[in-house]
Order: C-alpha cells, then structure tokens, then sequence
C-alpha cells in the first residue's frame, strides 16, 4: 500500500477543510465520504468521484476504505470509532475524543488489543511555538514548577455560530461548551507539556455571554504533584481576547504571548537564591532569551499526514488517540466540579461524571433555535 484509502465521515465545517487538504496530499486518498444529511453526502460524492453514504456503519461494512477520519459531532466520535474499530479499519477522530470520560475508555478499549492505528487530530501539536515550549520543558530548563497559568480567551463566537447547528451547545448534543468544543486544543496542550494537576476547582458560567445551556466562560484553579498550582481561564464571550501562556518554575519564567516564546533563567534557582541571599529585596540575576516563529506550522495536514505514514511506515504518531482522555478528563473535572461546587480528586470518577451528564440531558428544558438542524440523538453512546 503506498496509499491510504480514507473515509471521512461528517462534511460539515471541519470535514470540509479536510477534504480541501487531501487534495494536495500524497499519502491518502479519499476513497469514500459519508454525511447523515443526503445532499452533503450527495454533493460531495460527486465533486470527489468517490462513493457517498448517510450511513457510517453501511460505509464501513462495504469495506471501501482502510482508515476514516471522523469529524462529526463529538457524542459520534465514540460510536462510530469503535464500530470502525470492530470492521477492521485505522482511526482518526477529531477533537475531543469524546465528550466524557467513561465514553474515551470505551473507544481506546475497542482499540486495545488491534493492531490498528489509533489518532486524534490535535492539530496545534504541530505548532512550533508548543514543540518548543515542550522541549524547553522536558528539558528542564525551569526546574521544578511553582505556578501555571493560561489565559485563553482568544476563541470568540457569536450568538450565529451557536444557532448554526442544532447540536451546539447543547447538553444532549454537545455535552458542553467552549471545554468541548474549542478548548480541548489547550487542554491538550496543557496536559502534554505540564502533565496531570491532582485536584481542580472549577467555576463555569453556564450561558453567561451567549443564549446556551452550556458553559461558555470558565476559570478552574488546579494543584499539581509537588505542589505546583495552576490556573486556566477561557471563554468565548470575550473580544479582543488573550492568549497568555506563563510556567514559573525555579530556574526560571517562559512566558508565550503574542506569538512569542520568553523564557527568563534565573543564573541561580528562586528556592536556592531566597535561602541564601544576604538581602531583603534582592533577586537572583537573569538571562532572557525570546523565540518567535513565522508560522503555526502545517496543522491539521501535519497530523493527516503522519497518520497515513503511521499506517504506510510505522512512524510514531504525534498525538496517539489513547492521549485524547486526558484533555477530556481535564475538561469533565472543570465542569463536573463547578456543577457540583467543590474540588474534585483527578483521575475523576467517570461514572459519576458521565451519570451527571445523563441527569443535564433528561433535565434539559433549553429550546435551541437552530439555523441548520443536524443528528442530536446520543444516546447511542450511553449505550
Ligand atoms: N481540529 C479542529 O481544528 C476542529 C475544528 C472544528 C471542528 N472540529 C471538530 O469537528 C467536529 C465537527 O465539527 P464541525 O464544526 O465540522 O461541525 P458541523 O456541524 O459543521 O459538521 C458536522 C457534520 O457531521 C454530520 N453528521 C452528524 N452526525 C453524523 C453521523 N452520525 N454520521 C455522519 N455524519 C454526521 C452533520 O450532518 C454535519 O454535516 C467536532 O467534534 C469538532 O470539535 C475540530
């Protein structure tokens, strides 16, 4: 095979940007497209001289292609993963795996055991600010961290983007808001770089900036192992907007923003220097050094194509599937401490969680004005 033969399953926003990419692309090639809306399935179809389906499961019985990617809404990303998964076929899915925890357990169990290629489209992995901020990280340029803190509130959305689809926003369509659905790329991000916090104290605004029954502004303090503390803040309310990513550790500060990475060393570690300095008011002495990058890097086609060349060569995946859980997790504890109103323990207790989710779902009594209605039925997966 010297191609991969894809299926995309779901020809909304993001699959469209998907289908754009594969046309520059050598290692894979669109061997079947699949939309529950008849039209999009035709449309595309034809554009693409490829087979169309409305069905996934009627698309993976047929056997037209060795891997799909899937970017519907994400409740699907479960049911439809692991039922590529028993056919036999290599998975990409979007972002976030699933919408809680209990349901990523059940599509990376469907993986285990297969010798399929399992990844998730973490397409901000590939930026060259993170990779560097990663490497300067892992190799301990600021020792042990005393304080994480990201600002991100640079995702704005309008009222619009929320009635484009009758999904959105919805407990029993989405299963929540700008956690879900824009930040799982930070939350990644965050736990690939710093790794797990222990406990998270989340406060979530539920519909504070738009008309929704989903969080859509959330700060969430955490404390992590040796006793580190970190604070994320995010909304979709807010414009401007801040991308403020800062990691105090005890050789020194990074601080990104703007597009530019500033890490300041400290010539002598904070906990050396306040130990043994003689004076009241003074600070160990610094160096700064600044990284700034031209672009963003290749994105969603950078992690497409290394998942074709995982399945063509067996190159390592930049982000393996299995990791999706822990972005998922870390949105689940904002959320699920925050409806709950205390701290909650990380690893969380994804039965609890997914049960409070289930009890959003029957609760809800939100009446969504859609522009365009899509599939929201999930209880496919709450099997
Ligand atoms: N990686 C990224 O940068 C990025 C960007 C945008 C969206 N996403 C993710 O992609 C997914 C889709 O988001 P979107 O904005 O494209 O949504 P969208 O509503 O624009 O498109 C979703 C499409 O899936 C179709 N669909 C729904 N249920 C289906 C099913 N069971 N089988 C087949 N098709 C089905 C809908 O008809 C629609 O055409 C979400 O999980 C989102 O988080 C990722």
């Amino acid at each position: 095979m010297d191609r991969v033969r894809l299926g995309l399953v779901g020809l909304g926003n993001i699959g469209t940007l998907h289908l754009r990419n594969i046309e520059h692309m050598d290692v894979v090639e669109l061997a079947a497209v699949c939309d529950i809306i008849p039209e999009k399935a035709k449309a595309v179809s034809e554009r693409y001289n490829c087979p169309g389906y409305t069905d996934s499961d009627a698309m993976l019985a047929d056997h037209v292609c060795d891997a799909v990617l899937i970017g519907t809404p994400h409740y699907f990303h479960t049911t439809i993963g692991i039922a590529a998964f028993e056919s036999g076929h290599h998975v990409l899915v979007e972002k976030p795996i699933s919408v809680h925890k209990a349901d990523c357990e059940r599509l990376i169990a469907a993986h285990e055991g297969t010798d399929l290629v399992f990844g998730a489209m973490f397409n901000q992995r590939t930026d060259p600010s993170y990779l560097k901020i990663k490497q300067l990280v892992d190799d301990g340029e600021l020792g042990q961290f005393l304080r994480i803190n990201w600002i991100i509130t640079t995702w704005f959305r309008t009222q619009a983007y929320y009635d484009s689809g009758g999904w959105r926003a919805t407990w029993a369509g989405e299963g929540g808001g700008v956690l879900l659905n824009q930040c799982p790329h930070n939350l990644d991000l965050l736990q690939w770089i710093c790794g797990m916090p222990t406990v998270v104290h989340g406060f979530c605004g539920i519909g504070k900036r738009h008309t929704i029954e989903v969080e859509d502004e959330v700060t969430a303090y955490m404390e992590y192992p040796g006793g580190c503390t970190g604070v994320f803040i995010t909304t979709t309310g807010e414009a401007p907007g801040t991308n403020r990513f800062e990691i105090a550790g005890d050789k020194g500060k990074l601080v990104y923003e703007g597009g530019t990475i500033t890490l300041t060393r400290n010539k002598v570690p904070a906990g050396e220097f306040l130990r043994t300095s003689p004076e009241s008011f003074a600070r160990p002495p610094t160096l700064v050094e600044t990284f700034t990058f031209e672009d963003q890097g290749r994105q969603h086609t950078g992690i497409l194509e290394n998942f074709c060349d995982a399945i063509l060569t067996g190159a390592p995946l930049l982000a393996p599937g299995e990791e999706g859980i822990h972005s998922v997790e870390l949105g689940n504890a904002m959320l699920y401490s925050s409806l709950i109103g205390r701290p909650v323990p990380v690893p969380i207790d994804g039965a609890a969680y997914e049960s409070k989710l289930r009890e959003l779902v029957a609760g809800s009594s939100f009446v969504k004005e859609a522009t365009e209605r899509t599939e929201t039925d999930m209880g496919k997966s709450f099997g």
